[in-house]
């Protein structure tokens, strides 16, 4: 990995972390799934009202900078190390338009889909049936194509909001893990 993400700070919580927070802080159960915690933010927010808060993100320096206090915080890509059915799974994707991945807490590769279409993949088998994924994309990417692809993965799927910014348009996500 790049020496500079090795340093990295965590991602500053921003526009679309709070659009995220906005929704998520009325959603209760057992245990939720925090997916590129980052600064603990979102994570921080769960722990109102969720016995159970695991977070995750994929750069071991950001989480050992986290600026939020969160107790249970693992390093890997996803939740792939992760052998739990959740109530709730949220994410704020990493979702630019990129040719490569440079920055790995914004870089979402091509269309803005690689590391999207990744983390629901790792997701997916950890959310109980019934049970939610939300997260935020943007018009910066092809996000039709990721409700396309959230939908082939065993969802359904709904626009819970959409926010106009200067630049972009914040959209988020819901998907419900259907029966298998
Ligand atoms: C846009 S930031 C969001 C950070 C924080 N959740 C927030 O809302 O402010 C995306 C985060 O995802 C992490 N990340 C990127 N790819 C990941 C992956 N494959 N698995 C887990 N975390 C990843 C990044 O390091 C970064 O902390």
């Amino acid at each position: 990995m790049h020496r500079k993400l090795l340093e990295a700070e965590p991602y500053p919580p921003s526009e679309d972390t709070f659009f995220l927070a906005d929704h998520i802080k009325h959603e209760k159960g057992e245990s939720a799934l925090d997916i590129g915690s980052g600064s603990g933010y979102l994570s921080s927010i769960l722990k109102e009202s969720f016995s159970l808060v695991i977070g995750t993100d994929i750069l071991f320096n950001v989480l050992k900078k986290r600026n939020y206090y969160t107790e249970n915080i693992i390093c890997c890509s996803g939740a792939d190390v992760i052998n739990h059915q959740f109530d709730l799974i949220v994410c704020n994707m990493p979702y630019l338009n990129t040719d490569d991945i440079s920055d790995v807490r914004t870089d979402g590769g091509k269309s803005g889909l690689e590391i999207p279409m990744k983390i629901i993949n790792s997701a997916k088998s950890c959310i109980k049936p019934g049970g939610k994924f939300i997260y935020v994309t943007s018009s910066l990417s092809d996000f039709k194509k990721l409700i396309s692809y959230t939908k082939l993965a065993g969802f359904d799927v709904s626009i819970l909001a959409k926010k106009k910014l200067f630049f972009e348009e914040l959209i988020l996500v819901q998907g419900i893990r259907l029966l298998s």
